[in-house]
C-alpha cells in the first residue's frame, strides 16, 4: 500500500466533515484544480469499502422476497371470475320477454270462468266443461268461439233453438236448457270484456287442458296447429288486430285447413 501524503488525508477529512455538515474554513470547491481531482480518488477509494458493504436484509423485506406472490387459496377465487363475470353479465341482461300462446293467455283468463264451471272443469252454476264434454257439445272450435263470444241470451234473442252439435250424444244444448241461467256473453260487441285473441285463448285452455283434446292425434292436430299453437298464425294476427272474428274465414283462406267462419253475432252451427 503506497503512503497517502499528510496534506492530502488532511484535506479528506475537511471535506468529509464538510458533507456531514460541519463548517468548514475551506470553502474552494474540490474541483476547483485539477491537481486536487486527481489526488482525490484515492481518498474516495479510502470511503468506498463502507457504502459497498451488503447491508442485511430488514425482516419485512426477506418475508417479502420469500412469500408465494398469489397464495393457493386465492387460486381457486382467480380461476373462478371469468364465470362470476359470465354471471353478472347474464343478470344485468333485461329479461326477455315471455312467449305469450293462446294457451298460457288461457290459463290465466280461465280464473274468470272456474267461479261458475269449477277450477278443473267440473261444473257448478255453469255447466261440465271437462273429461270432453265440452268438446261432444262443440267438435269444431269456431261454434264454441261464437257462443262464447255472444253467450246465451243473444242466441235466444236471435232466435236460435240450439248450439253446436245437433247431434251431440245425450242431445243438442239448447240456449238456458242447463238450469235456466245463461252463459254471460264475453266479447267486447256483445257488452262482454275480452278481446278476441284473449276469447281464443280461454276457449283453446278449455279444450285441450280443462277438456283433455290430444293435439298430436288426427282428430285435433290441425285445429291445435291452426288455432292454438305457440306459432298459431290466427292468434298473432288477432293480438295484432290485423284479422277479427268476423273476416278470419276470408283473411286465412290460404291456410291448408282453412277456418270456418267465427263471427260476432250469434250464428247456427256451422256443422252441417
Ligand atoms: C256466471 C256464471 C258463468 C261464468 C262466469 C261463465 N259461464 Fe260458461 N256457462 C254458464 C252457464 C249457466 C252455462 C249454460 C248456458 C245455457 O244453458 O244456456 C254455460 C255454458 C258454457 C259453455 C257451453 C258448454 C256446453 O257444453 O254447453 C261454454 C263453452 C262456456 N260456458 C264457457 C265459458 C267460458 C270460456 C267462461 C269464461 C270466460 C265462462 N263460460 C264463464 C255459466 C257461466
Amino acid at each position: 500500500m503506497t503512503e497517502i501524503p499528510e496534506h492530502l488525508l488532511n484535506r479528506s477529512k475537511a471535506r468529509r466533515a464538510e458533507a456531514s455538515g460541519a463548517t468548514s474554513g475551506d470553502s474552494a470547491p474540490a474541483a476547483a484544480s485539477p491537481a486536487t481531482t486527481a489526488s482525490t480518488a484515492p481518498a474516495k477509494a479510502a470511503e468506498a469499502p463502507k457504502p459497498n458493504a451488503p447491508a442485511p436484509d430488514p425482516v419485512y423485506v426477506k418475508a417479502a422476497k420469500t412469500r408465494h406472490k398469489i397464495p393457493f387459496w386465492a387460486m381457486s377465487g382467480l380461476a373462478l371470475l371469468p364465470v362470476w363475470a359470465a354471471l353478472y353479465l347474464i343478470a344485468i341482461k333485461p329479461a326477455e320477454k315471455i312467449v305469450e300462446g293462446p294457451m298460457s293467455i288461457g290459463a290465466t283468463q280461465y280464473a274468470t270462468c272456474a267461479g261458475c264451471h269449477g277450477a278443473e272443469g267440473a261444473g257448478g252454476a255453469g255447466r261440465v266443461l271437462y273429461q270432453g264434454e265440452v268438446l261432444k257439445t262443440f267438435p269444431r272450435i269456431e261454434d264454441m268461439l261464437n257462443f262464447v263470444y255472444n253467450g246465451s241470451q243473444k242466441y235466444v234473442a236471435a232466435g236460435i233453438k240450439q248450439y253446436g252439435d245437433p247431434n251431440r250424444e245425450g242431445g243438442a244444448h239448447a240456449p238456458l236448457s242447463y238450469n235456466g241461467n245463461p252463459m254471460p256473453m264475453q266479447g267486447e260487441k256483445a257488452g262482454g270484456a275480452l278481446t278476441e285473441a284473449q276469447i281464443l285463448g280461454v276457449v283453446c285452455h278449455e279444450r285441450y287442458t280443462i277438456s283433455g283434446a290430444d293435439p298430436t292425434s288426427e282428430k285435433y292436430k290441425d285445429e291445435y296447429e291452426t288455432w292454438c299453437s305457440p306459432d298459431s298464425e290466427i292468434f298473432k294476427a288477432l293480438e295484432a288486430g290485423s284479422t277479427s272474428f268476423d273476416t278470419i274465414e276470408k283473411d286465412f283462406a290460404m291456410l291448408p285447413k282453412k277456418p270456418g267462419a267465427v263471427g260476432t253475432t250469434p250464428r247456427a252451427s256451422i256443422m252441417k
